[in-house]
């Protein structure tokens, strides 16, 4: 995030009045819409008002910007309203796109601002849970002498070997190189699906609650969503039958394993029925699926894919769970017609992953490392749940409820007494702590999310005593 620089450069005012030009240059504040009050700009710099009422008059005797009694101040729209100004704040406004909970942009800003931020909300492994030694070394002894062109768009040949093998040995999942697309994480998948094999207008279901930057690319691609609840033992298959008599729905969206944001896991005999369903309606699932491996559990059920006899199941998942989330790799197994579809959707759009970390992806997979990786990881994540159970049941007994999960990185807490929302969050960022509230979810807003796998050990304990402090300031 931009921030005036105090030790160089012209004075501090007409660093921040040059800032203010160019982001209305920029169309981020359009003609005619109001600026920031001063107050708000001078905690956003953390620098005096004055110093902001010296820019806002630099920038009003330029004529870029008006002020009237009453009114704040606005972006001039006459000065910006030339024929050549294309004014690209409302121009985005127009595109076809839901933009990502007003939540989640306030958490991001927030760790953005202030890096001791104890982070709860971020749903990824800290630096001491990922792979990132295992994979520094691949990439230094990794000699690579393959020519860099254009690769096939389904992916690097010895990775999607290297992940039929993982799935088979691991997920008794038996496909091979020819069914799986590699994607640039889950996410990726998720999108090559509703952009590439439903229409805008076409009805799906998801859980609710659900993964939240799922929500917005469902309404961005046009799709009707219908939401099912997701209880204690995932969604009812009675429910989705119910469903799809009501609206015809297209394609049902399930995390089955530990799920995001409740830490789930769907029932074997809900898998069951949800498969037979499936074949019955010729319903096709899509089984998002990036944390079975993390399960601490030996006794996990199996993946629908893995149990699934006629071919109603796309199943994606991705390293970003289990061994670093910046690789961006990530795969979906379907059958071939879907796969030879989304390659060339692919092609269209990207032209397909780097083979470069393709290549460290798959060297990973294959090596000895990843096996006693994956059960430190899950020591290690089990471990930091029963400290974050700990802290809470410490330090706020009898305010919240929650079930225990055995996999995954999250924790879906009940908050008990009423509170505002908005209030908890911005009290929680105050005392130094980010977790994400329950409503971006679409759920009701007394829950809470957590992520035990982001924090460091040694801060989980600090963080939930500062979550207690802002939650009992807002609540009495
Ligand atoms: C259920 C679920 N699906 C998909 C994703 C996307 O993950 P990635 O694209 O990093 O694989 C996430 C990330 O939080 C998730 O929780």
């Amino acid at each position: 995030m931009w921030m005036p620089d105090r030790d160089e450069g012209p004075p501090i005012y007409q660093q921040i009045a040059d800032h203010i030009a160019q982001q209305i240059s920029n169309g981020e504040f359009p003609p005619g819409s109001l600026l920031p009050s001063e107050r708000k700009l001078a905690d956003r710099f953390d620098v005096n008002r004055s110093t902001i009422v010296l820019a806002y008059s630099e920038l009003r005797s330029l004529g870029i910007i008006i002020s009237r009694p009453g009114s704040g101040t606005r972006v001039n729209p006459i000065h910006w309203s030339s024929e050549h100004h294309i004014n690209w704040g409302q121009f985005v406004e127009n595109g076809h796109f839901s933009p990502t909970p007003a939540f989640i942009r306030r958490i991001n800003e927030a760790l953005r601002h202030d890096q001791n931020l104890i982070d709860f909300a971020s749903g990824e492994l800290s630096q001491q849970l990922s792979a990132s030694d295992e994979l520094t070394l691949i990439m230094n002894y990794s000699s690579h002498t393959q020519h860099l062109g254009y690769d096939n768009p389904q992916g690097f040949e010895p990775l999607r070997e290297a992940v039929a093998q993982l799935l088979q040995e691991h997920q008794q999942i038996h496909t091979t190189s020819s069914s799986l697309l590699i994607t640039s994480g889950s996410q990726q998948s998720l999108y090559l699906i509703t952009h590439f094999l439903l229409s805008p207008g076409d009805a799906v279901a998801i859980e609710e609650p659900s993964y939240y930057y799922s929500l917005p690319m469902f309404h961005s691609a046009g799709l009707r969503v219908y939401k099912l609840p997701a209880g204690p033992n995932g969604l009812n298959p009675d429910e989705v039958r119910r469903l799809y008599k009501k609206h015809r729905i297209k394609m049902l969206f399930i995390n089955p394993f530990f799920q995001n944001p409740t830490g789930s896991c769907l029932s074997q005999e809900h898998r069951t029925a949800l498969l037979n369903l499936a074949g019955e309606l010729g319903l096709p699932i899509v089984e998002d699926d990036p944390y079975s491996l993390t399960s601490f559990d030996s006794n996990v059920p199996r993946s629908l894919k893995s149990i699934d006899t006629v071919g109603s199941v796309l199943y994606i998942s991705s390293l970003s769970k289990i061994a670093a989330a910046g690789l961006r790799i990530g795969w979906l197994a379907a059958p071939s017609s879907v796969i030879d579809r989304l390659a060339e959707a692919r092609q269209q759009m990207d032209f397909g992953h780097s083979i470069v970390t393709e290549a460290v992806a798959s060297q990973f997979i294959a090596s000895t490392y990843f096996l006693p990786h994956i059960q430190r990881l899950r020591i290690q994540l089990q471990y930091k749940r029963d400290m974050l159970i700990e802290a809470l049941n410490k330090e706020l007994h009898g305010l919240i409820s929650f079930d225990v999960p055995s996999g995954g990185i999250h924790l879906w807490c009940k908050i008990i007494p009423s509170f505002q929302e908005h209030k908890l969050l911005e009290e929680a960022i105050r005392q130094g702590v980010v977790y994400v509230p329950g409503s971006v979810y679409g759920s009701d807003p007394s829950y809470v999310r957590f992520t035990f796998a982001r924090p460091a050990s040694e801060q989980i304990a600090t963080g939930i005593s500062k979550f207690a402090a802002a939650l009992r300031t807002v609540i009495s």
